[in-house]
């Protein structure tokens, strides 16, 4: 990460839109103009504009008890409608909403009005289910039609979803269960990834059995993997039995701008995952209003690829809620980039003509590593726009990106956001501004940022600090699911009114923002978010540990890589070396408790760990043996040889 950090500091390239690119482009300078002269007013027109409204709003914003902000608080709307019904009865029901891909090759083209009508069935469905206003369903899915499906038919009751990756475990599926007390869980008996089928519904399953709270009265079921699955006749349901054969009249409800929509478990800096939790209006405005002028959409002709899984935020923001309130046409793909073959994504974009494609920088420096002439034996002529998202991108990346598969004159958006923050906060604007390969730039018209030190005091040129939003914004969180405490230590207690992203981020002399990753406990592994702790009581609940400590190491694919540190029991250690390979063990086992995402890269066993006088672990110098670094300075540790004795175990 380092080194990355060292070539964006000397990074000098800049790229002018093209006057073709900006002659067409949907967002102009006014979007700036009016968001300075008036920010409040300025969301207000956009909610007006984006959305459709059952009840106006009068008031735009409360922000009289921070950090609990209302957004919209007296208008009503239906969040389902908005990304559906208002489309089809404007006319539109003919047009594609997703050209799905399964991973076998399968396809399935779906209109406006064929989703539409699959929501409503699903809405009947979850009611006949017993799901009401504000009751919570897990949805533990692949990336198949029926994952969105789920999503806006909860959305449409004026539930609330907690998705879940497919990829999390029986374990992790069980706690967020627990903590959302959901009362319904929609899965898939399985499917497909790398040319196999993944069990979903025997993790669940597992999971049931698992949850304490026995809050689960009913689990439906996709069929998708055709994979062998336990049945409970009291408490599971086919999909394809149940929502079928429900009914397509389904008649909408309007609720209150801030009525709950989702929670969306991420890391923390402690072990426990953290419900975030997003409401409607202000959410569905500003997600709306990023995908269009961020991505240039225009929704009559563009074919918009995001390849997030709905796992995440950016599949919550940027493939269901932000393009489907704009009527945008999709792809959506369930498998894997290398399956069957390493071209599948260039193949993809070919068959559809993908004109915008939005991905992380992990999968853009794979496909490096694998070289162009993958991409080349496709056609990528259609591409008209590329988006980064979920950690810093290189610009040897960045350039890659834009002249391998772009082309060489596209533009190219870094994207900074977070679960948090609902939907994209700096980035640039295509067709306005100029392009920095490495910077995610400006913030959005309507976002204010700034850079502080740990003080609280701005901080004004290269050396970097803090990066705080200054200002409530429409999509933010609106807590932390059942722990308003936790929210508010979190984001809110180190500047006050002001919400602490945790990450550092520099300026440089034109104003743009260059992000420089995590300034505390949480990795970012191939763009996907992983907390320190929750690892290390992974790795502690093993019979064979004593101590763990774990860090995020630069990883040239990957960004960082999780790689631990462990002390064995002394009663254990002897048995356990001579039986297997330990390390492998427990590799093995973070991956069983938490997810295969979160399998550490190295496990090294060592007898000591670097601890200041007050016990506290000195991450800083095991990242400098895991990176192949000359350890820092040790004179604050308790023992100052420990870290010869550390480093001559690890090698
Ligand atoms: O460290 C930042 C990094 O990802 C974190 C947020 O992770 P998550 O909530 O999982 O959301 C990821 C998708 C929005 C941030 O705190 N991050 C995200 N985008 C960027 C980034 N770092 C640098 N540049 C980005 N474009």
């Amino acid at each position: 990460m380092n080194a990355q950090i060292d070539h964006a500091l000397e990074e000098i390239r800049r790229f002018r839109p093209s006057p073709e690119f900006a002659a067409q482009a949907v967002a102009d300078e006014s979007l700036y103009e009016s968001a300075r002269a008036d920010r409040l007013g300025f969301w207000a027109d956009q909610a007006r504009t984006l959305l459709q409204w059952e009840k106006p709003f009068t008031r735009t914003l409360d922000w009289s008890n921070p950090p609990f902000a209302k957004w919209f608080d007296d208008g009503e709307l239906n969040v389902a409608v908005n990304c559906l019904d208002r489309h089809v009865e404007a006319g539109l029901g003919d047009r594609v909403a997703f050209y799905w891909e399964g991973e076998p090759g399968d396809s399935r083209i779906i209109t406006y009005a064929q989703l539409t009508d699959e929501v409503k069935r699903a809405a009947n469905a979850l009611a006949d289910l017993g799901v009401r206003e504000g009751d919570r369903v897990a949805i533990y899915l692949p990336m198949i039609p029926e994952a969105v499906v789920s999503m806006l038919a909860v959305a449409r009751l004026g539930a609330i979803h907690s998705v879940v990756f497919g990829g999390f475990s029986a374990d992790s599926l069980a706690s967020r269960i627990d903590d959302a007390e959901a009362s319904v869980v929609i899965t898939a008996d399985g499917g497909y990834r790398k040319g196999r089928v993944f069990p979903l519904k025997p993790v669940v399953d597992e999971a049931l059995g698992k949850a304490e709270g026995g809050t689960v009265r009913k689990v439906l079921v996709v069929k998708r993997g055709e994979n062998e699955v336990d049945w409970n006749a009291d408490r599971d349901l086919w999909w394809h039995e149940t929502v079928a054969t429900a009914s397509n009249e389904h008649e909408a409800q309007a609720f209150g701008a801030e009525h709950p929509l989702f929670i969306l478990y991420t890391s923390g800096t402690t072990g426990k995952p953290k419900g975030i939790l997003h409401t409607s209006g202000g959410y569905l405005t500003q997600a709306a209003f990023t995908h269009r002028n961020v991505f240039d959409l225009h929704p009559e002709r563009d074919v918009y690829w995001c390849t997030a899984d709905v796992g995440w935020i950016t599949g919550h923001s940027y493939v269901v809620y932000g393009p489907l309130a704009n009527g945008a046409t999709q792809v959506i793909y369930e498998g894997t980039p290398d399956t069957p073959h390493p071209g599948r994504w260039w193949e993809i974009v070919e068959k559809y003509g993908v004109t915008i494609l939005y991905t992380a920088p992990t999968a853009i420096r794979s496909f490096m590593k694998l070289g162009r002439q993958i991409p080349h034996e496709f056609n990528l002529r259609t591409l008209r726009l590329l988006g980064s998202v979920g950690e810093p991108i290189n610009p040897e990346a960045w350039i890659w990106y834009r002249h391998v598969i772009g082309g060489g004159s596209i533009p190219v958006v870094d994207t900074w956001w977070q679960t948090e923050t609902g939907a994209i906060m700096i980035s640039a604007l295509p067709g306005i501004t100029d392009l920095k390969p490495g910077a995610a730039q400006v913030p959005v018209p309507g976002i204010e940022v700034a850079i502080l030190d740990d003080d609280g005091t701005p901080v004004h040129g290269e050396g970097g600090g803090l990066l705080v939003i200054t200002e409530p914004w429409p999509s933010m969180l609106r807590g932390i699911w059942g722990d308003p405490e936790r929210f508010k230590e979190t984001y809110w207690e180190k500047f006050g009114d002001k919400y602490f992203a945790g990450d550092g981020a520099r300026r440089d002399e034109d104003g743009d923002f260059w992000l420089l990753g995590r300034v505390d406990d949480v990795m970012n592994v191939s763009g996907h978010r992983l907390s320190t702790a929750e690892i290390e009581s992974s790795l502690v609940a093993h019979p064979w540990t004593a101590e763990a400590a774990v860090v995020g190491a630069a990883d040239e694919t990957t960004g960082q890589a999780v790689v631990a540190f462990v002390i064995l029991k002394q009663s254990q250690a002897e048995a356990a070396s001579t039986l297997e390979d330990v390390s492998e063990v427990l590799r093995k086992h973070v991956a069983s408790q938490i997810g295969a995402i979160a399998r550490p890269r190295q496990v090294f066993i060592v007898n000591e760990l670097p601890k200041t006088r007050s016990g506290k672990i000195m991450r800083r110098l095991l990242r400098d043996l895991a990176e192949g670094r000359e350890v820092g300075d040790t004179t604050t540790l308790a023992d100052t040889s420990i870290m010869q004795v550390i480093s001559a175990q690890v090698r």
